[in-house]
């Protein structure tokens, strides 16, 4: 009875007591009333913005909640300088990744800067093309401007995830990436939109770079989940970019990124070896080699 989970099994507990295997990736969201329940039960939500099917496949075994395709792609993949060059193409080509490794997972999708401000039919359209790839939901930055489009999106039955604070699209007019709603107007304008969120039916949101004390306001108003990156430790659960989380991305990381491993390090030695090994004729051995 237990094989299926066993076999899945890559928990820590199950390194620690080898009595009790617990099958981690059932802690992967399915719906949105995974997000209310978890909300309900005092349960902190774990996101991970991830781009391909390796990734996924090892953050759902390991008991992420939910796995974001983030327009950050376009910066921690394709090494461009912000997430103004994400497109449509690109993010839904990574849906499809994602949920091939992860074939059970509650994904959002970005809608990427531009998709969505020219109108329902071109917004449609980038919905449409993310929930084929494969998206659970669609996440977009901002609330003025796109009522009816978030309206619309989830009246068509598709689930919305707003994200407000800083947003990253918007960093040209936001003049950097810098801590949001520092004023008692600026803060109470975001209690506003997240409000507005939440009553036009956005099932939760994304509240980047804010105090903690605005995060545990923001998260004690609404009866949706907060999922916060760099908004303290008061909100309803926290996304970071897998690529930060494991030492990967280059350059110095803002103050909220936790990093869990030197990725960086450990895969220049990889290579750095392999390529040695190759020099020396050290690799391939006689046992890597066909007889
Ligand atoms: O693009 C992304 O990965 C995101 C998260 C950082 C929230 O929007």
């Amino acid at each position: 009875m237990f094989s299926q989970s066993l076999k899945h099994a890559t928990s820590t507990s199950s390194v620690n007591s080898p009595t009790l295997q617990v099958d981690l990736s059932q802690r992967s969201f399915r719906s949105v009333s995974d997000f209310r329940k978890a909300k309900r039960d005092g349960r902190k939500i774990s996101m991970l913005s991830v781009y391909d099917a390796v990734l996924a496949r090892l953050a759902v075994e390991a008991g992420v909640n939910t796995l974001l395709v983030g327009d950050s792609v376009a910066m921690a993949l394709y090494g461009f300088e912000s997430t103004i060059h994400a497109t449509v193409e690109m993010i839904a080509s990574h849906v499809g990744a994602v949920r091939r490794g992860a074939p059970c997972a509650f994904i959002v999708a970005d809608l990427p800067f531009g998709s969505y401000r020219r109108g329902l039919k071109a917004a449609m359209k980038a919905v449409e093309a993310m929930a084929r790839a494969g998206a659970s939901a669609v996440k977009l930055e901002g609330v003025a401007g796109n009522e009816k489009i978030i309206s619309h999106i989830i009246e068509s039955g598709i689930p919305v995830m707003g994200h407000i604070g800083l947003t990253p699209q918007s960093v040209l007019a936001l003049g950097g990436y810098k801590v949001q709603g520092g004023t008692e107007e600026g803060a109470a304008r975001l209690i506003e939109d997240a409000i507005e969120l939440e009553d036009l039916g956005a099932f939760s949101l994304v509240l980047e770079c804010v105090s903690r004390s605005l995060g545990s306001r923001m998260s004690s108003h609404l009866s949706i989940p907060v999922i916060g990156i760099g908004a303290g430790a008061g909100v309803d659960g926290q996304v970071l970019v897998a690529s930060d989380l494991l030492g990967l991305s280059p350059g110095r990381s803002p103050r909220f990124v936790r990093r869990y491993l030197d990725g960086a390090a450990l895969v220049s030695k990889a290579f750095e070896e392999f390529s040695r090994h190759v020099g020396d004729a050290h690799y391939p051995s006689e046992a890597e080699s066909y007889d």
